[in-house]
């Protein structure tokens, strides 16, 4: 083997490499144009994978850094063919060789690409059940960074509807465990393939295992199939789905022979405002909001604030700000950089967008937030104080048309599917608008990093914030404040940042809160 002393000095001679390496310290032209070779850093180690790969183009091989179509050989090392399939299979396919490093080296040694043989394939059985990578993440949601993109998905549709199904039923601890277990699965870096990689998981109940081993076994589980079927979960599905509806009412209703609409609007049941609207709209409200429809709004919501309060800004929350595509609302945070400006802001900005004709509905809350000196009497009292406003906006197709041309004739023109299509085939006519769910928080300069935190969720993440806060660093954490009970003092913060690093977290950005 070459020194490495004189390794370095042959690749620091600089002869222009021409090899796509993507490392700047291998240098020798390309000596075979039809091979190019990547290096699986997993299981052979980053440090032996930059070794092997500068060998490689000082060989006159190309070694790709990253995977891309153009790869022709894949090179690994004590990884099972299953395994690496698997991989390939997340990445963009290609049908590269799979080999072991055994033909590296050889090749190596050859200064050639030698034949490709028998042995040099990934066989399916390379390794045994023990050696499976056993996943490990910490025991928190906001320890985590959650993407969007699940590699687990039918394991986490499972637990989430068995999740939803408990929280419908007013189970709710057992709703969170659930999610928590969801959740973990969500952070996993890979598909799970076998239910001993998850030794050591944290939130992993045994009701959970026997979901996730009836799915990996059999491609579904049985509980979660008998529970789309229910009749109760259906009835409760749809009655929930009225805007205004909660648990509570639903299971009441179901209990007076109440499961679908129809029976509803037949039993004449007195309903407020809230239902109303909801079982009015409820085919639009039902529809998933588009991050498009999102820009409509806020276009119109940015006008309403600027027309009653110049330098009040507004920013996007919620959902749509972890980075999601859809949403069953659009929320919205309000506030102004002069401490006591807000106030009052929102009666103004309702009446502004209702004289627009924009709400269909509206409900506003007043703020009732009051800091205590000896702090929050209970770790949630003050929880859902701001100045707040739930409504149904009536979003013009005009506006929805202007929003979508906006965000980029790049992303492919959708067939005819939006809620309007929808009642064009039920015969209703063209509806020139659609119902939105939107809700409006507005919040004190002072309190806006806590707004912020506290409304861009997930759910999970924040209820796991809480959870850490109280019980790792005896402090209360609110959507208003952050209280350390062990020096009895609020700390403040103006920034999202400041508040992980008050509660001792590494900064979780909105996009990794996806829990
Ligand atoms: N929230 C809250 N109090 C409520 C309702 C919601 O503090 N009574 C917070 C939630 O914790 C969440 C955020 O507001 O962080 C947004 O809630 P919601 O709109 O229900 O959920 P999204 O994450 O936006 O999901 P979706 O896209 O379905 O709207
Ligand atoms: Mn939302
Ligand atoms: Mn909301």
């Amino acid at each position: 083997m070459v020194p490495l002393k004189r390794r370095k000095v042959v690749s620091s001679s600089g002869a222009g490499s021409t090899g796509s390496t993507g490392r700047d310290d291998v240098t020798s032209a390309t000596r075979f144009p039809q091979v190019v070779l990547f290096l699986l850093e997993r299981k052979m180690g980053a440090s032996r994978r930059a070794f092997l790969s500068q060998l490689g183009g000082k060989n006159g091989f190309q070694v790709e850094e990253l995977f891309s179509e153009r790869v022709t050989h894949v090179i690994c090392e004590n990884n099972s063919g299953e395994e690496v399939r698997r991989w390939l299979q997340s990445q963009a396919g290609s049908p590269a060789h799979l080999l072991d490093v055994s033909w590296f080296t050889e090749s190596m040694r050859a200064g050639r690409p030698v034949e490709i043989l028998d042995r040099h394939k990934l066989q399916e059985q390379q390794i045994k059940e023990v050696e499976v990578v056993a996943f490990s993440t910490p025991s928190y949601a906001c320890q985590r960074r959650t993407t969007l993109d699940n590699h687990n998905a039918v394991l986490t549709d499972a637990l989430s509807l068995l999740a939803e199904n408990a929280e419908l039923s007013d189970e709710d601890g057992r709703g969170v465990a659930f999610r928590r277990a969801a959740a973990v699965l969500k952070s996993l870096p890979e598909p799970v393939t076998g239910l001993t990689q998850l030794r050591g998981l944290p939130c992993l109940g045994g009701h959970t295992l026997r979901v996730i081993k009836d799915v990996l076994e059999n491609g579904a589980s049985s509980e979660v199939e008998a529970t789309k079927q229910s009749e109760r979960f259906k009835a409760l599905k749809v009655l929930t789905g009225i805007f205004g509806v909660g648990v509570k009412t639903a299971d009441q209703w179901i209990r007076e022979g109440i499961l679908s609409l129809h029976q509803l609007q037949d039993s004449e049941r007195t309903l407020n405002r809230a239902q109303q609207a909801g079982l009015q709209h409820y085919e639009d409200l039902n529809q998933p909001v588009t991050r498009a429809e999102a820009d409509a709004v806020a276009a119109v919501v940015e006008e309403a604030v600027a027309s009653v309060l110049p330098g009040a800004r507004m920013t996007l929350i919620g959902g749509f700000r972890r980075g999601k595509l859809t949403g069953h609302d659009v929320d919205f945070l309000i506030t102004h950089p002069e401490e006591g400006r807000e106030v009052g802001l929102m009666p103004k900005v309702v009446s502004w967008l209702d004289s627009q004709g924009f709400l269909l509905y509206q409900k506003t809350t007043r703020n009732s937030y009051l800091e205590a000196k000896d702090g929050p009497a209970r770790p949630s009292s003050n929880m859902d104080r701001f100045e707040r406003c739930f409504s149904v906006f009536k979003l013009p197709e005009e506006a929805r048309r202007r929003a979508k041309e906006a965000r980029g004739a790049a992303e492919e023109t959708e067939p005819c599917s939006g809620p309007a299509a929808v009642s064009q085939v039920k015969g209703e006519g063209l509806k020139p608008w659609r119902a939105v769910r939107v809700d409006l928080v507005v919040s004190p300069i002072s309190q806006f990093a806590f707004a912020l935190l506290g409304w861009t969720g997930s759910k999970l993440f924040e209820r796991e914030l809480r959870r850490w806060a109280g019980h790792e660093k005896a402090m209360s954490l609110s959507s208003h404040a952050l209280f350390d009970n062990k020096q009895s003092r609020y700390l403040r913060a103006s920034s999202e940042e400041e508040i992980f690093a008050h509660l001792g977290l590494e900064y979780i950005l909105p996009s990794e809160r996806n829990a």
